[in-house]
């Protein structure tokens, strides 16, 4: 089993997307999960239903992929930028086990992938509260077991890491990882 963590823009779902086409395993995006079961998109659980809300179901959505994934331990799960800094949802991934690993990047690196990205981030907003909550999870992102620095490299360069950090052996069947 494998996480991924980091800030918006820090390339988790697409860097997770390229490590499970490479090592042909499994790749869970959290955000994607809490969407297919609102049947709302991020944003609008957050205009709907607020982020205390939206905090409730991805702790949900976590515990579920953590209990459904159990037995296939050769699997990736990306994290909404906010998800590793909730306290419950660190020791729940901690006592499940696997490597947790951080991407990060600049600040302006994060900020310029967000503008031109296209998703919509409810909590990207103006450029001071950005750089107040990257600076407030940073502590928290440090906790992960690797950290992979993302600016300037190409996603086959991050899968790349992301495979040398998780140390599975590349060889092995679906369900061998560690
Ligand atoms: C969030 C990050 C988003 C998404 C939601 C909240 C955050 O995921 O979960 O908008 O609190 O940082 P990405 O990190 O994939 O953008």
């Amino acid at each position: 089993m494998g996480f991924l963590v980091g800030f918006m823009g820090a390339g988790k779902t697409t860097a997770g997307r390229e490590v499970a086409s490479r090592l042909d395993c499994r790749f869970i995006d959290l955000d994607d999960c809490i969407v297919a079961r609102a049947r709302l998109s991020v944003a609008e659980i957050f205009s709907k239903l607020g982020e205390r809300e939206f905090r409730r179901r991805e702790s949900q959505a976590l515990l579920e992929v953590l209990r459904n994934a159990a037995h296939d331990s050769a699997t990736l799960i990306a994290l909404g930028g906010g998800a590793w800094p909730q306290p419950q949802n660190r020791l729940r991934i901690r006592e499940f086990g696997g490597r947790v690993i951080f991407l990060d990047a600049p600040l302006p690196v994060l900020r310029q992938r967000c503008e031109s990205g296209g998703a919509q981030r409810p909590l990207f907003a103006d450029a001071a509260s950005f750089e107040e909550l990257y600076r407030a999870r940073h502590e928290q992102y440090g906790t992960a077991d690797v950290r992979i620095d993302t600016a300037g490299k190409a996603p086959g360069e991050v899968a790349e890491d992301i495979i040398a950090a998780l140390q599975w052996d590349r060889t092995a069947t679906q369900g061998e990882g560690s």
